[in-house]
C-alpha cells in the first residue's frame, strides 16, 4: 500500500500563525502535526508516501525533506489550486498507480495509530474504507447516514440538517476504482471536487465501502481553539522524561518532558507539559497543558494551558498567560519606558485579550 498526505491550503483560519508557516507544520506538543501523520503511516508499515502540496510547498519540503529520518520515501505532488480533496487524488494518480492507498489529511490528529485499520483494509476485498466518529457539530464536516445493517446509505458534505452525528474523519482508504469516482463527479457549491461525493459515487455504483467507527478522540486543527485542544489531548499521553537540566530549587511534576539542553531554574513545571530543546525557564511557573517549544525563554512569568512556539521570549509580564497560542520569535516583556501603557507590534489578524 501507499500513503497520500494532503498538505495544501492556506490555513486562513489560523492567521497570523500561518502567514509564516504551513498549518500542518504547527507543532502540537512540540512536534508538527504533519510529522505525526507521517509517523502513523510509517508505523502502519507503509514506506512510499506522497505529499500533495499547494502554495506552502517550499515550507513543507524544507521541513520534511525526502523522508530518510523516518525511513520512508517522500514524493511531492503539486496541486496548483485548492480544488478539493478529490482533485488532490486526481493529481496524484501517476504516483498512486494501481496500488491501494491510505489518504490522510495533514492537519488531522487522531488517538492511537492507524495500523489495525490499514491491516484490515489491506487484507479485505473492500474498495474503500472510511473512518467515522460521533461528534457534536457534524454540520461542519462530511456526515454519513448508515442503515440498520451498518451499511452506508449516503454521505453529505457539511449538511445544514445532518442525518446523523457521524462525521467523516480525514482518513480514507481506497483502491484504484476511486479514479473513476473522481472523474465521475462535479464540483460542489464551494467549487471543490469533494472526496465525500467521490465516496458516494462508489456507493452508488455498488463498490464496497466499509465504514469504520473510531471511538477515541479526533481533532481537525482548523482553528486556534482546535490547536490548543489537540495539544491538550496529545500532552495527556506525555511521559516523564528529563533530558535537560533542572536545578535544585525547581519542582517538576510527574508528566513532564524536558528535552535536551533545556534548563529549568528556580521554577515550577506542573504536568502534563513539555519543554523543548534549548528552552530556558527561569523564576517562572509553567502550568498544566503547556507546550514550550525549542529555544524559548520564559523568565519571571507564569503561563498555563498554552503553546509557545520556537525562539519566543516572555519576560516579567506581571500577569498569568493562559489559553494562548503564541507564535515563533515573539517577545512579550515589561517595558520600563514611560508612559505606562500597552505597547504592541502585532501582525495582521492577531488577537489579544487583555485583563
Ligand atoms: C474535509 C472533508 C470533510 C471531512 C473533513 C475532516 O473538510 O471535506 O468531509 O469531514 O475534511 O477533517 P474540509 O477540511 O475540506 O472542510
Amino acid at each position: 500500500m501507499k500513503g497520500l498526505i494532503l498538505s495544501g491550503g492556506t490555513g486562513s483560519r489560523l492567521y497570523p500563525l500561518t502567514y509564516s508557516n504551513a498549518k500542518q507544520l504547527i507543532p502540537v506538543a512540540n512536534k508538527p502535526i504533519l510529522f505525526r501523520v507521517i509517523e502513523s503511516i510509517r508505523d502502519a508499515g507503509i514506506t512510499e508516501i506522497g505529499i500533495v502540496v499547494g502554495s506552502t510547498a517550499d515550507k513543507i519540503k524544507e521541513a520534511v525533506g525526502r523522508g530518510g529520518r523516518w525511513g520512508v520515501q517522500i514524493t511531492y505532488i503539486q496541486q496548483d489550486q485548492p480544488l478539493g480533496l478529490a482533485h488532490a487524488v486526481k493529481v496524484s494518480q501517476d504516483f498512486l498507480g494501481d496500488d491501494r492507498f491510505v489518504m490522510f489529511l495533514g492537519d488531522n490528529v487522531i488517538e492511537g495509530g492507524i495500523s489495525p485499520l490499514i491491516a484490515q483494509f489491506a487484507e479485505s476485498e473492500w474498495n474503500s474504507q472510511i473512518v467515522l466518529t460521533r461528534i457534536e457539530q457534524p454540520e461542519q464536516y462530511g456526515v454519513a447516514e448508515l442503515g440498520e445493517d451498518g451499511r452506508i446509505i449516503r454521505l453529505i458534505e457539511k449538511p445544514k440538517n445532518p442525518p446523523s452525528d457521524l462525521a467523516l474523519v480525514g482518513i480514507y482508504m481506497f483502491d484504484a476504482n476511486v479514479f473513476k469516482a473522481v472523474d465521475g463527479i462535479k464540483p460542489s457549491w464551494r467549487g471543490e471536487l469533494e472526496i465525500t461525493d467521490a465516496i458516494q459515487w462508489l456507493v452508488d455504483h455498488d463498490y464496497r465501502v466499509h465504514p469504520y467507527i473510531h471511538r477515541g478522540w479526533w481533532i481537525d486543527t482548523g482553528r486556534p481553539g482546535d490547536m490548543l485542544e489537540a495539544n491538550d489531548l496529545v500532552l495527556e499521553e506525555i511521559e516523564y522524561a528529563i533530558e535537560g537540566y533542572v536545578d535544585r530549587d525547581s519542582q517538576v511534576g510527574r508528566r513532564v518532558t524536558i528535552e535536551q539542553g533545556a534548563e529549568i531554574i528556580n521554577s515550577v513545571v506542573r504536568g502534563p507539559a513539555i519543554i523543548g530543546e534549548g528552552a530556558r525557564i527561569i523564576n517562572s511557573y509553567i502550568g498544566p497543558f503547556t507546550s514550550i517549544a525549542n529555544n524559548v525563554t520564559i523568565e519571571d512569568s507564569e503561563i498555563e494551558h498554552s503553546m509557545v512556539l520556537s525562539n519566543s521570549r516572555i519576560n516579567d509580564i506581571g500577569t498569568r498567560i493562559q489559553d494562548s497560542l503564541i507564535g515563533s520569535n515573539v517577545t512579550i516583556s515589561r517595558s520600563p519606558i514611560k508612559p505606562k501603557a500597552l505597547k504592541l507590534t502585532l501582525a495582521d489578524h492577531s488577537q489579544v485579550g487583555i485583563l
